[in-house]
């Protein structure tokens, strides 16, 4: 556990807007700016231990709830994460025991999630690490680096190679948990490179 001396984040300087970028039906009230970021290979991924206490658990029946408790308290740019988790992973339980986890407090109580799931990336098939959620009473405290550690060692488990993620602009804790975690931008294009000056101006040490 640390204290926290992080620079505070922008979350309500202007927008900008790339409608071609957004991922369709995420954040059209929103008006976010989304962000993809890499890791080329999961062999190295940096290994942050889970303080004592505290595990990590696999998805189990009835966790849909658990999920949707945890990513309401933690989000505060989105709403309707029930359908989100109807549309993202309804179609799919069979997997979620190998793929979703849930970070457990001293007292067994779920308190974050993270998924190691998986999609089309760059024309290859690729690990994804997908809704990574800490509730608020415990951001800030070291937890989500062995829980990013947890999903990239199940990535590679599964016979992931690399890994990608979709974040969005404001979400400048995040955005350094990922950097700190060994992801780095990913610019394509024009778009992309303005939407990560827009994470820089919110205060994020990244070459654009
Ligand atoms: C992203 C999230 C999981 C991070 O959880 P956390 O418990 O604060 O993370 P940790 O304490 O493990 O910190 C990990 C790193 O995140 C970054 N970070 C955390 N809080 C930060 C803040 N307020 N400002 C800037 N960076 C921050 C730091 O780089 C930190 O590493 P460091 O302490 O070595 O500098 C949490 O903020 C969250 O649930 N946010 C809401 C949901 C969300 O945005 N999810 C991401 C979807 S892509």
């Amino acid at each position: 556990m640390h204290p926290r001396t992080h620079p505070p984040n922008h979350a309500n300087s202007p927008e900008l807007r790339s409608p071609s970028e957004l991922e369709s039906g995420l954040v059209p009230e929103a008006n976010l700016l989304q962000v993809r970021m890499v890791r080329g290979s999961l062999a190295d991924a940096p290994q942050f231990p889970l303080p004592m206490g505290f595990a990590i658990r696999r998805y189990q029946q009835g966790d849909a709830e658990t999920w949707v408790r945890i990513e309401q308290a933690a989000d505060r740019y989105l709403t309707g994460h029930r359908e989100i988790y109807e549309r993202d992973f309804g179609r799919h339980e069979t997997l979620l025991g190998a793929r979703q986890l849930f970070l457990c407090d001293p007292g067994g109580e779920a308190i974050g999630t993270a998924t190691a799931w998986f999609g089309a990336y760059g024309g290859q098939a690729s690990g994804r690490v997908h809704w990574m959620a800490i509730v608020p009473e415990w951001q800030g405290k070291g937890l989500a680096k062995p829980l990013v550690t947890a999903v990239c060692n199940r990535l590679r488990d599964l016979g992931h190679t690399r890994a990608y993620l979709v974040t969005e602009t404001v979400r400048v804790p995040a955005i350094n948990l990922y950097l700190k975690s060994g992801f780095v931008p990913d610019i394509r294009s024009e778009l992309d490179r303005a939407a990560w000056q827009d994470a820089q101006r919110r205060g994020l040490k990244i070459d654009v």
